[in-house]
């Protein structure tokens, strides 16, 4: 069978690297650009980000991201910052950070078919093993499914407040 009769089978998961930031950052562009309207043109955003990505790739800095690469392109992403919280004197019941999930974004043309998904289980993955507390992110409506089937749900003892008072959050 050609990997076309099997799309699936074409998605690899893999750990971002340095090189990856020029397609990271036209992925963030093309999912945010198409959610809203961009006041900063493309040529501006895209090597801001880029640059923004490289630091944030390097070890130690609290953020992680995975690819959906297919046929050796970037196709989609998932991004994972961890939440330092202050320390407790049982941190063995209550872990010492959280997380945030964002950016999940696959292009359209590789939807529907369990990359996204498969994203999102890789980074909550890297918070399985009682080093993380509360997962936390932002859906938008049409995700909120996808989430869901990973164990979201909206918390009943958790307070947000929009500082942002000109429009809705998204992520
Ligand atoms: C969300 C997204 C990464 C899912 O990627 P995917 O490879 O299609 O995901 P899967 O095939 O594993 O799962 C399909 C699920 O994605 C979600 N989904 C489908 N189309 C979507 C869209 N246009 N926007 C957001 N979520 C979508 C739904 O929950 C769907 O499940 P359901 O239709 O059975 O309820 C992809 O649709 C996307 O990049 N959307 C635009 C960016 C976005 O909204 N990201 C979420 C930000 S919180």
């Amino acid at each position: 069978m050609t990997a076309a009769r099997h799309p699936a089978r074409r998605v690899r998961i893999r750990s971002a690297r340095v090189a990856d930031t020029p397609a990271l950052a036209a992925l963030r562009w093309e999912f945010r650009a198409a959610l809203d309207r961009a006041s900063e043109p493309r040529d501006r955003f895209v090597p801001r980000c880029e640059r923004w990505m490289r630091e944030r790739l390097r070890r130690g800095t609290g953020w992680r991201c995975w690819v959906a690469e297919v046929g050796g392109e970037v196709r989609g992403m998932v991004w994972l910052a961890q939440i330092e919280k202050l320390p407790n004197p049982s941190p063995s019941a209550e872990p010492e950070a959280h997380a945030y999930v964002t950016s999940l974004y696959v292009r359209p043309s590789e939807r529907g078919r369990g990359a996204g998904s498969s994203l999102l289980a890789e980074a909550l993955g890297a918070c399985a093993g009682g080093r993380t507390d509360a997962v936390i992110l932002w859906p938008t409506p049409r995700s909120r499914s996808l989430y869901r089937r990973h164990g979201f749900a909206p918390p009943d003892d958790l307070l947000a407040r929009d500082a942002t008072p000109r429009r809705a959050r998204v992520f």
